[in-house]
This record gives C-alpha cells, sequence and structure tokens, in this order.
C-alpha cells in the first residue's frame, strides 16, 4: 500500500522524539497502520543543530509554513508549541489545504480547537491530538471512543507532569522547588516559558481540552479558575503529610446545575485516594460515566518516548483511515459555553 507521507515540524524533545520511535519500531508500525509511515519532510528553527539524528535522509524545509503546501505530504505533524505563530499559522494553511494535522500543543488547541475543528471538518482532513492531554496516556481517545456512550459527571486528574514531578521530588527527597524545577527541564517534562508548568496554566489548557471531549462543550480555557505551585513550600507539603495528605495540582471539570465547572488548583489529596499514589512525571485521569462507572487512566503524562507514542499513534489511526470529528462530535454540535463557563460564576 501507499505510504502515508509525513511532515515534521518542531525536532526538540517530541518531534526528534517520533523519529527514533519511527526507526526503532519501523515493522510493527507498519503492520499495524497497514502501510508505512514515512517521514518526507522535516523543519525546525536551527538546521545546524545537533540532534543526535541521522536527518540527511528528509527533506529540510526552511520555512516551516511551507510544509502545508507540499504535494508530497499527507499528514503534517506539528511539535512546535505556542498558541499561536507558527504553530498556528501551519495548522491553519494545513487543514485548509485538506491535509491531516498531529499536534501535542495543547496551548493551541485551548485557544484555537473549535476554529480548527471547524477547518478540519469542512476539509475532510483528519485532526488528532492525543498527545497534548496526559502525553502518553490514550485518555483523549478513552473518553471520545470508550466512554463516548455515556454522559460523563465528572473529570479531573493531575495534568502537568512538571509540577507533579516537583512536588513528588519535594516530598520524598525534601529538595528545593527551583532546583527540582531545573531538573524536569532538563529531563524535557517542561514547557519551553516554564512558567506554563508551575502557574497551572498548562493544567488549565489540558483541562479545557479534557472537558470539551467529556461533556461535548466547546473548549472554553478562559472559563478555567487556575492557581498554580509557585507558592507551595516544603513545610506545607510535611504538615500536609503529618495530617494523612499529599499535595498534588488538580484539575476537575464538572457538569452542575449551573453549567461547567473547571478548575486547576493545589489539592490535599488523601492518602488513601489513588491520585496520592500517582508520582514523578506521571499523570493520571479520572472520568465517572453514567455507565461504565469509574475510569482510571494513568501512565507517563511527558517526556519524549510517551508522548511520541501518542503522536504515532494518531498518525496509524490516519494511516488506517480511522474517521470521525476531532472532538467528542461535529464542531457545529458542541454546546457553547454557558453563563457559568464564560467565568461569570
Ligand atoms: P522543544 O522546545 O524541545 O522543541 C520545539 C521545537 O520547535 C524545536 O525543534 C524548535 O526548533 C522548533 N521551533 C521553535 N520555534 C520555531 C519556529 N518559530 N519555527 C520552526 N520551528 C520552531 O519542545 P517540546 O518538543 O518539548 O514540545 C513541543 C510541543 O509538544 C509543545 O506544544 C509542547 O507543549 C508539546 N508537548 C510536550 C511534551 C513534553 O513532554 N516535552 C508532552 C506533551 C506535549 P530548534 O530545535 O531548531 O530550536
Ligand atoms: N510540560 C508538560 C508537563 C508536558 O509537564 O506536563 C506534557 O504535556
Amino acid at each position: 500500500a501507499d505510504a502515508l507521507r509525513v511532515a515534521l515540524a518542531g525536532l526538540g524533545t517530541v518531534g526528534g522524539g517520533v523519529i527514533r520511535l519511527l526507526d526503532a519500531n519501523r515493522d510493527l508500525i507498519t503492520r499495524r497502520a497497514g502501510r508505512p509511515i514515512e517521514v518526507v519532510a522535516i523543519s525546525a528553527r536551527d538546521r545546524t543543530r545537533d540532534r543526535g539524528i541521522d536527518l540527511s535522509r528528509f527533506a529540510w524545509v526552511d520555512d516551516t509554513s511551507a510544509l502545508a503546501a507540499q504535494d508530497d505530504v499527507d499528514v503534517v505533524a506539528e511539535m512546535i508549541g505556542g498558541s499561536d505563530g507558527p504553530a498556528l499559522t501551519l495548522a491553519r494553511a494545513t487543514l485548509a489545504a485538506g491535509r491531516g494535522f498531529v499536534t501535542a500543543n495543547k496551548a493551541m488547541l485551548a485557544h484555537h480547537g473549535l476554529e480548527l475543528a471547524e477547518l478540519a471538518e469542512r476539509g475532510n482532513a483528519p485532526l488528532k491530538f492525543e498527545a497534548a492531554v496526559a502525553g502518553g496516556i490514550p485518555v483523549i481517545k478513552g473518553l471520545r471512543e470508550g466512554a463516548a456512550a455515556n454522559a460523563i459527571g465528572r473529570v479531573y486528574g493531575i495534568l502537568n507532569g512538571t509540577c507533579n514531578f516537583i512536588l513528588s521530588k519535594m516530598e520524598a527527597e525534601g529538595r528545593d522547588f527551583a532546583e527540582v524545577l531545573a531538573e524536569a527541564q532538563a529531563l524535557g517534562y517542561a514547557e519551553a516559558d516554564p512558567t506554563f508548568d508551575i502557574d497551572g496554566i498548562d493544567a488549565a489548557h489540558k483541562l479545557s481540552i479534557l472537558a470539551s471531549i467529556a461533556f461535548g462543550t466547546r473548549p472554553a480555557f478562559a472559563a478555567v479558575q487556575a492557581q498554580g505551585i509557585r507558592h507551595v513550600l516544603g513545610a506545607d507539603i510535611a504538615e500536609a503529610a503529618a495530617l494523612g495528605h499529599r499535595v498534588r495540582l488538580v484539575g476537575l471539570a464538572e457538569a452542575g446545575p449551573h453549567g461547567l465547572f473547571q478548575r486547576v488548583h493545589p489539592h490535599l489529596v488523601p492518602f488513601d485516594h489513588p491520585l496520592a499514589h500517582v508520582t514523578g512525571s506521571t499523570n493520571a485521569v479520572v472520568a465517572e460515566g453514567d455507565h461504565v462507572g469509574r475510569l482510571f487512566f494513568q501512565g507517563a503524562g511527558a517526556g519524549e518516548g510517551p508522548t511520541a507514542s501518542a503522536v504515532v499513534a494518531d498518525l496509524i489511526d490516519i494511516a488506517r483511515g480511522v474517521a470521525g470529528p476531532p472532538f467528542a462530535m461535529p464542531a457545529a454540535l458542541l454546546a457553547a459555553p454557558t453563563a457559568a463557563d464564560s467565568g461569570e460564576r
């Protein structure tokens, strides 16, 4: 069968990981996808940077936005980041050209997800973003497909690997906030601007996407009340432990009588709750469905291998011809944010 021809935009932690994964598991991926997945073009900021990968076999494109117009490209995978700028320009151009688009970019989806879904549906182009929420955990697929027949009452969880890594290390090793943040950055977990992680913004981006999938509403990032872990002290963590609790940054979305309530904040989680045992860069998501009951998803929430795994899974879905709207249902049917959603509560 003809190969699925892919262009990669961004060759950092995630983009580099995608090339390494496609190389490492080529045969397995080809069999599961039903055809080869072939990288035909790549682009990033600095062509001369040594990425520890042989890139000479791919066509380098200086102007990242030009990937959208290449006739030999079926799908663009965007791993640049940023809610606007080059990632958004590329997303719009790729989908408008009727090509597939895979992204790990939760900031862009939180701000422009509805517009991109409309573009994708209009052009009959696949738009997929499993890597954008909870790294390697297939939680978008799990809720969108696996729990599709359920009304979800509540979805909540640990959505930022960097914060969970910091909180875990502060508690277990008594280490300093700034030092552990630097380690999370070195491991490739943190955002380019780590204030997005520690101020709860990244978790809020992900919560707004997750809530949209779970409740069939438009992503409503502006309505998420977000507070991060910047002010959590070692003494707070020790005091919580003495009271039988762990501090975790939790995102929660709940369907209530006044609409959808979305909030991210440091939470005291009792030791007997599964979220208290989610440590390091691991993420976990709990969803409560009216027929399936309580679902618990757990796995690596950040880093090269897990995130690349989610990006390549999306490419495999596209290669297989798996169809369906990008969000829970066609964009036109997603419920508008209510007064409560718009932060007026
Ligand atoms: P990195 O900073 O490691 O990589 C970003 C890549 O984008 C680099 O290759 C960089 O080029 C390229 N880039 C930056 N600006 C431009 C530009 N203006 N034009 C073209 N290319 C550009 O980021 P990550 O790989 O960590 O993250 C990528 C995306 O994945 C982000 O949206 C992030 O939120 C998301 N994500 C990350 C996860 C993680 O664990 N790291 C997990 C889940 C999602 P160069 O290398 O030349 O500087
Ligand atoms: N910076 C993010 C985190 C990457 O730490 O969770 C994964 O989305």
